[in-house]
C-alpha cells in the first residue's frame, strides 16, 4: 500500500501567483480547466497501489478549499484528506508534524509532490524505480535537465550515472552545480520520517541552547525538505535519481500558468481525450489546436478559439472574438470583436466591444533545448516590467475599444483609457 502527499503551501504562499492568488487559494486555480492539485490527484487514481492522497498545507479551511475537497472525496477512489498546518511548516515540517497520519496502515513508501509543479506525472514508473533502488531508507527524487543558466534557481542533483545515486544536492546554488534539477515528485521509504525526527531533536536542543524563550514551538518544527534531508541524503547511498524527459514546469506566476495550461492541454490527448474540444458542426466555433471548452460555457459559433485555451465555467464569448493562449476564469465576459492573445481574463471581467488585452507569449530559447523558466520575475533586473502576458484580476471592466497591452491589473477596477506595460492598482 502507498500514500500520496501534496504539499500545497499557504496563504503567505504564491506571492508572484498575485493577483491571481488573492481571490483563490493557489492550489485550487484551475489549469487546463482543472484545479492545479486535480491533476496530480488524477495521476495518484491511475495507480491501483494508492490508497490515500494527503493534502498538508496552512490554508485555513475556507469555503473553496472545503467544497473542494467534497468534490474530490466524492469524486476520486482513494481516500482524500486535508491535513492543516498550524503555521507555515517547511516543505518537510508537515511531512513531521502529521508523521503517524501519514504512517497509519503502514504504508511500504509514500509520493510526495509539490503542488505548484505540472507533468505527466510517470508514477508508476517512479514506484518501479523507488522499489528496485532503495531500502526502507531510501528517497528518490525525480528530476529533468535544464540549461545551465537556469538550473540555478532550482535544486540541483549531481548523479553517478552508473549507478542512479544522488551523490550532492544544493538548492539554488550560487555557482553552476549540475544541470540535472529537482521536478519537486519524490518517492519515500518509511524511515525518512525517523531522520525527520533527528532534525526536529536538533532545532530542540538549538532552540534550547539559545535560550530564547519566546521562540515557539514551529521553530524546532519548521524543517526545509530540501536543505535538511535532500542535502544529507545525497552521497549516503540512499538517495537515487529518476530522470525524466518527459513535460515538466512549476506554477509560480501568471505567466507559467499559461505554460502549463498549454502542457495540461497536450497531455489530454492521451490521458483524456474526450476533454478537447472539437470542429463538429456549424453552430460550434472554430476552434484551433488544443482548447478546453467548459459544458456550461456560452461561445458564439463565429468567435475562433486557440491554440492553448481555456474557457471556464459560466464564461460567454460573444460574435466576432478572437481568443489564443488565454485562460478565461469562471463568470469572464468577451463582448463582441473583443481579441484575448496570451492573456488570463479573471473571475466575472468584462473585456468590452472590440477591445484588445494582449500579452506577450513566453518565446523558449530555440539554442537551449531544455528551458524551463518561463519569466518568473515581474521586474528586469533594471526594475521594469518583464514583457509577459497580461493579467486581469476578479471583477475587473474594460470599456469597450481599448487596448490592454503586457499589463496586471489588480481585482476591481474598471479601465476607460488603453495601457501598455503598467500594473493598475
Ligand atoms: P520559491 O522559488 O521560493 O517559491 O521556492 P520553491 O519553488 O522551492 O517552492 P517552495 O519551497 O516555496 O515550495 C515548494 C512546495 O512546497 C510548494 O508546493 C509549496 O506550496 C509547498 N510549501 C512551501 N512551504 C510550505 C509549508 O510551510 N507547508 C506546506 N505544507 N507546504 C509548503
Amino acid at each position: 500500500m502507498w500514500k500520496a502527499i501534496i504539499l500545497i503551501g499557504g496563504p503567505e504562499k504564491g506571492t508572484r501567483f498575485r493577483p491571481l492568488s488573492l481571490d483563490v487559494p493557489k492550489p485550487l486555480f484551475p489549469v487546463a480547466g482543472f484545479p492545479m492539485v486535480q491533476h496530480h490527484i488524477e495521476a495518484c487514481c491511475q495507480v491501483p497501489e494508492i490508497k490515500e492522497i494527503l493534502l498538508i498545507g496552512f490554508f485555513p479551511l475556507s469555503d473553496e478549499l472545503k467544497s473542494f475537497l467534497e468534490y474530490a472525496k466524492k469524486q476520486f477512489t482513494p481516500s482524500i484528506r486535508y491535513l492543516q498546518e498550524y503555521t507555515s511548516l517547511g516543505t518537510a515540517g508537515g511531512l513531521y508534524h502529521f508523521r503517524d497520519q501519514i504512517g497509519a496502515g503502514n504504508p511500504s513508501a509514500f509520493l510526495v509532490f509539490n503542488a505548484d509543479v505540472c507533468c505527466n506525472f510517470p508514477l508508476q514508473e517512479i514506484l518501479s524505480f523507488h522499489k528496485s533502488k532503495t531500502t526502507d531508507d531510501g528517497i528518490t527524487i525525480v528530476a529533468t535537465e535544464a540549461t545551465q543558466q537556469e538550473s540555478m534557481s532550482y535544486g540541483c542533483v549531481v548523479e553517478d550515472a552508473a549507478t542512479g545515486e544522488a551523490t550532492h544536492y544544493v538548492e539554488k546554488p550560487e555557482t553552476f552545480v549540475s544541470s540535472l534539477i529537482n521536478c519537486g515528485v519524490y518517492a519515500f521509504s518509511p524511515k525518512v520520517l525517523q531522520y525527520m525526527e533527528n532534525v526536529f531533536k536538533e532545532h530542540q536542543s538549538e532552540r534550547f541552547d539559545s535560550g530564547d524563550d519566546n521562540a515557539d514551538q514551529s521553530f524546532s518544527e519548521r524543517i526545509s525538505l530540501e536543505k535538511e534531508i535532500l542535502n544529507p541524503y545525497a552521497g549516503s547511498g540512499k538517495m537515487f535519481v529518476y530522470k525524466t524527459k518527459e513535460v515538466w514546469g512549476q506554477i509560480k506566476s501568471a505567466a507559467s500558468a499559461i505554460h502549463a495550461n498549454k502542457l495540461y492541454l497536450s497531455l489530454y490527448h492521451k490521458t483524456n481525450p474526450e476533454r478537447l474540444a472539437q470542429n463538429s458542426h456549424k453552430q460550434s466555433p472554430t476552434i484551433i489546436g488544443d482548447v478546453f471548452i467548459h459544458p456550461n460555457a456560452e461561445v458564439h459559433s463565429s468567435a475562433v478559439i486557440g491554440p492553448n485555451v481555456t474557457i471556464d465555467d459560466r464564461v460567454v464569448v460573444g460574435p466576432g472574438v478572437r481568443v489564443s493562449n488565454s485562460i478565461l476564469l469562471p463568470g469572464a465576459v468577451l463582448k463582441n470583436h473583443s481579441c484575448v492573445l496570451n492573456a488570463i481574463i479573471g473571475w466575472q471581467s468584462i473585456v468590452g466591444d472590440w477591445s484588445r488585452v494582449e500579452g506577450t507569449a513566453h518565446q523558449p530559447d530555440p539554442n537551449a533545448p531544455f528551458s524551463k523558466i518561463i519569466s518568473d520575475g515581474l521586474f528586469n533586473e533594471d526594475g521594469r516590467l518583464c514583457p509577459s502576458i497580461t493579467v486581469l484580476g476578479y471583477n475587473v471592466f474594460i470599456a469597450p475599444e481599448i487596448i490592454i497591452l503586457n499589463s496586471i491589473v489588480l481585482p476591481n477596477k474598471t479601465i476607460q483609457s488603453s495601457s501598455k506595460n503598467l500594473i493598475i492598482l
